[in-house]
């Protein structure tokens, strides 16, 4: 069993989603021993972003590193996304994550019943911090609304939110969202003897 463990928040120590992707991990670690576990931190080591260069992969040693990406992500059973908001979306390096996943003929295609996922049988666990509160159906939310679409977009399902909201309110809010957090993580099913 694979997982793939990405972070993009660009806080480093201080960053709440790093806090949850860890702890995440650290529960599928625990309930699923030899679990092969790929780490992508795409704040430290951005993708560049997607341009027509690497569209038309004029550059052979980048659209291998392209091609990488994608490969990791077809094989991860397990994906744990770390994603705060910023401006109302995601990091910019996650999405040049996510420019370089969402791949037609190889994630999605489109069919005479129109787009297709091609990528479904994964768990996605989405990590997702907040300065502010939202909730669940905020139209100023194009952070979780963005991810959901897109991981359902390319067939994924199973798509669990661990949310620590209100972190920049004050400190209590964060302490409070971390732990309302926390408690939220599902545990991995254990595995049948
Ligand atoms: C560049 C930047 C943009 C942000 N934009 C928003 C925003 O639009 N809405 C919001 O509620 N919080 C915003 N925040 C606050 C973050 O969402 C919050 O600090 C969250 O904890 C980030 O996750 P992290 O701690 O893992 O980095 C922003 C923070 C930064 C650094």
């Amino acid at each position: 069993m694979k997982l793939l463990h990405l972070d993009s928040s660009a806080l480093g120590t201080d960053s709440v989603t790093r806090e949850l992707t860890a702890a995440v991990v650290g529960q599928w670690r625990d309930s699923r021993p030899g679990l092969a576990v790929d780490y992508l931190d795409l704040d430290r080591t951005p993708i560049p972003h997607l341009s027509g260069r690497s569209l038309a992969k004029a550059d052979a040693a980048a659209a291998d590193a392209d091609e990488r990406v994608l490969q990791q992500f077809l094989d991860a059973d397990v994906i744990v996304v770390g994603a705060p908001m910023y401006n109302f979306g995601i990091p910019s390096t996650l999405k040049a994550w996510i420019d370089r996943i969402a791949i037609r003929g190889r994630t999605f295609q489109y069919s005479e019943n129109g787009p297709q996922g091609l990528a479904g049988g994964k768990r996605v666990i989405i990590a997702s911090g907040r300065g502010g509160a939202y909730g669940d159906a905020s139209p100023a939310d194009f952070q979780e609304t963005y991810l959901r679409q897109v991981f359902g977009f390319l067939g994924v399902t199973d798509i669990q939110m661990v949310r620590a909201e209100g972190v920049g309110m004050s400190p209590q809010h964060r302490a409070e969202a971390l732990a309302v957090a926390h408690a939220s993580i599902a545990r991995p099913m254990p595995l049948a003897a």
